[in-house]
């Protein structure tokens, strides 16, 4: 049973250079599962929020390639938001908890690493429902 104190900031490589700086993210080490899925969200008008629901089975890795937005994630019983800014930073958000996208920055890039393919059947959306599982101990 996950809850907020399970969602956890990873640090990623950065190689800082006069070039440009680099950093990189590999599966079954930075990102603590295998990557079945990649999506990203782009073009969000600023002070738009996305991505209220929570998942089944997915656990992802959530990162702001560009600009900032916040991170909210709800266990049912207590909350927690996480301001992300920094591309060397990646959220880790286990699976059954409630999450949403906040107060997106104009220009700002969101890149989410999955542990499952995309399945309507993973998603809940109703925030009544996700309640209703977890006090059942269902997710
Ligand atoms: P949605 O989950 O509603 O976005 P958000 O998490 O921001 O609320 O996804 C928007 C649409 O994109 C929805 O019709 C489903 C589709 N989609 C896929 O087909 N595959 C994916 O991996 C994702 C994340 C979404």
């Amino acid at each position: 049973m996950a809850s907020v104190d399970d969602v956890k900031i990873i640090a990623l490589p950065k190689f800082l250079d006069a070039r440009g700086n680099l950093s990189f993210a590999e599966q079954n080490s930075h990102i603590p599962f295998e990557i079945k899925r990649t999506y990203w969200i782009y073009d969000v008008p600023g002070g738009e929020d996305r991505g209220g629901h929570a998942f089944k089975e997915n656990q992802e890795v959530v990162i702001a390639l560009s600009g900032a937005f916040d991170v909210i994630v709800d266990d049912g019983e207590n909350r927690k938001a996480f301001t992300l800014n920094r591309s060397y930073y990646g959220l880790y958000v286990p699976a059954g908890l409630w999450r949403s996208m906040e107060n997106f920055s104009t220009n700002s890039f969101a890149l989410e690493f999955g542990s499952v393919a995309y399945s309507v059947d993973d998603y809940i959306r109703e925030y009544d429902d996700f309640l209703k599982l977890k006090k059942n101990g269902k997710i």
